[in-house]
């Protein structure tokens, strides 16, 4: 007897279809799983015997049992395929009546028959809705993940045998209740508020433009002058996150296996905040079954990289490609997988070892070989790609010991809210969602200047020996310092306030 059932592969955020090809025949005892798969697959064997077994089943031992997953160029990882090869073998030996050809299956089975959780649930489910599969089964502790995808009649299994009284219509399975997403939205839960930071007025501007528009920020100065403070702060003003992005984010962290068990939704937008010491693998991603890296899981969020200086110059060399394409390629000789990585970088750093280089009133202790050696660290292009170059000085003692609160938070995300609903009307037909991702077509659409607005950019490419790349990221950051006034044209001082996050450049 030789049956089909579907299931599908997950590929980077993508799916593909994988069919699970069983035949069960002759008089000779055996047993194979072929069909490009990985040691997981082949230990698949043993599971579903003994599962089998347990689940009250006869297993065919004295037939022989090919399993092929099939399409047999793309391999197979992970263990979701017991699930489809345990119900091909059921449908092979005693089910063979039960229609199942709308419906989609994947689970790792236990020794007991029960099911285990597996990762990338949430692409799975929306790959079945949109290949218009109306059944999809899956273990029960993934049930609340692709509960957000509604249309489609999603099974949480608890066990083979539950799973086979199901089909033979004995014991019926509930379908989940699809769940809300909108209402599950939340804003960034933090202790912190931008009203308990005195002063640095300039670099909280700075961080109001970044959040608003999506743009990178480097945040430059002394010791104990607040960088981390403030970086740590940000997600305070910044948007919930929409429908779409959190679909997205979950996504991705379905895909990595870092879903929360208890709450397996993304809710908040991400903030990441690796150590110096992350690898580049790490960081962009990789692995010989390549998953998502922090800045993929930085994806709509922030990704905070403190102490900039002191990450390894190759892992800052990575990150390079996927600033500019808001993606990362990881390529393997099996073939390559993309994953998204649209994050805001927050980089903080010291001016020179010593830290106090631009201080005022604190004398710098390090040599200018010392502190030129400091700053090639980071490499031209790298700073080129960061749109905001903000110094935070040491605040005086007036400002520090002011026991007045300054703006909070709340009131920084209502303008920060009101420009992205302008980003959000401007992009209504496209995938991009914020200035910073704008094309150069869109550049030209939208960023147009008037002539005294062109004469002083174009005495800041002379003066600041700027790139082709700042002036165009000068014209996305004054289209977002426009977008918070809600001007629909950018203005002089938009441009102007624009060039002031402009360092000179020190490599053309
Ligand atoms: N503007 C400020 N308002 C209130 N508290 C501040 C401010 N700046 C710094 N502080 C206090 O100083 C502490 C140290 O600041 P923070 O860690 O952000 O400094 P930093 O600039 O990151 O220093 P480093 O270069 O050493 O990493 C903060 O935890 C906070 O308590
Ligand atoms: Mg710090």
């Amino acid at each position: 007897m030789f049956v089909k059932v579907q299931s599908a592969a997950v590929l980077g955020l993508d799916c593909i279809e994988v069919t699970a090809e069983v035949d069960i025949a002759g008089r000779w005892p055996g047993y194979q799983i072929v069909g490009l798969a990985d040691a997981a697959i082949q230990e698949a064997k043993e599971r579903i015997r003994t599962a089998w077994k347990n689940s009250g089943l006869e297993f065919p031992s004295n037939a022989r049992v090919v399993i092929n997953l099939a399409p047999a160029d793309v391999r197979k990882i992970g263990s979701a395929y017991d699930l489809p090869m345990a119900m091909g073998m059921y449908l092979a030996t005693e089910g063979a009546t039960i229609d199942i050809h709308d419906a989609l299956f994947a689970g790792e089975l236990a020794l007991d028959g029960a099911l285990r959780p597996i990762s990338g649930v949430l692409p799975l489910a929306i790959f079945a809705k949109e290949r218009g599969y109306t059944r999809l089964f899956i273990p029960t502790a993934n049930a609340k993940e692709a509960s957000i995808i509604a249309g489609i009649c999603i099974y949480p299994v608890q066990s083979l045998r539950q799973l086979i009284f199901h089909l033979q219509g004995t014991e019926s399975i509930q379908p989940i209740t699809p769940l809300d997403l909108s209402s599950l939205l939340a804003l960034n839960e933090s202790a912190l508020d931008m009203a308990d930071i005195k002063g640095q007025q300039f670099a909280k501007r700075a961080l109001e433009i970044a959040a608003s528009g999506a743009h990178n920020v480097l945040l430059s100065g002394p010791p104990g002058s607040g960088k981390t403070l403030l970086s740590r702060t940000l997600p305070t003003i910044l948007p919930q996150m929409t429908v779409d992005e959190a679909i997205e984010v979950t996504k991705m962290y379905s895909v990595a296996g870092l879903l929360p068990p208890d709450n397996p939704i993304i809710t908040q937008r991400p903030f990441r905040a690796p150590h110096h010491s992350a690898s580049t693998a790490a960081l962009v991603g990789g692995g010989t079954f390549p998953k998502p890296g922090e800045i993929s899981l930085s994806h709509r969020g922030i990704l905070f990289l403190d102490e900039f200086p002191e990450f390894p110059r190759p892992v800052l060399e990575a990150l390079r490609q996927p600033l500019e394409d808001g993606v990362v390629t990881i390529s393997r000789a099996q073939g390559s997988i993309m994953f998204p990585a649209k994050f805001t970088l927050i980089a903080s750093q010291n001016p020179c070892p010593c830290g106090y280089a631009t201080d005022a009133d604190k004398v710098c202790v390090c040599s200018p070989m010392h502190r030129a050696r400091y700053q090639k660290k980071i490499s031209g292009p790298l700073l080129d790609r960061i749109d905001l170059h903000v110094d935070v000085p040491r605040i005086d003692f007036e400002k520090l010991s002011d026991n007045s609160s300054a703006e909070p938070s709340a009131k920084i995300r209502a303008r920060v809210e009101a420009a992205r609903q302008i980003q959000q009307n401007r992009f209504a037909n496209s995938t991009r969602i914020t200035n910073s991702e704008m094309t150069n077509r869109d550049i030209k659409t939208y960023c147009q200047l008037n002539d005294e607005s062109l004469d002083l950019l174009r005495q800041a490419v002379a003066t600041l020996h700027l790139s082709a790349r700042s002036y165009n990221r000068i014209l996305k950051i004054g289209r977002t310092i426009a977008d918070l006034e809600a001007s629909p044209h950018i203005l002089t001082k938009h441009v102007a306030e624009a060039i002031q996050y402009r360092p000179s450049s020190r490599q053309g």
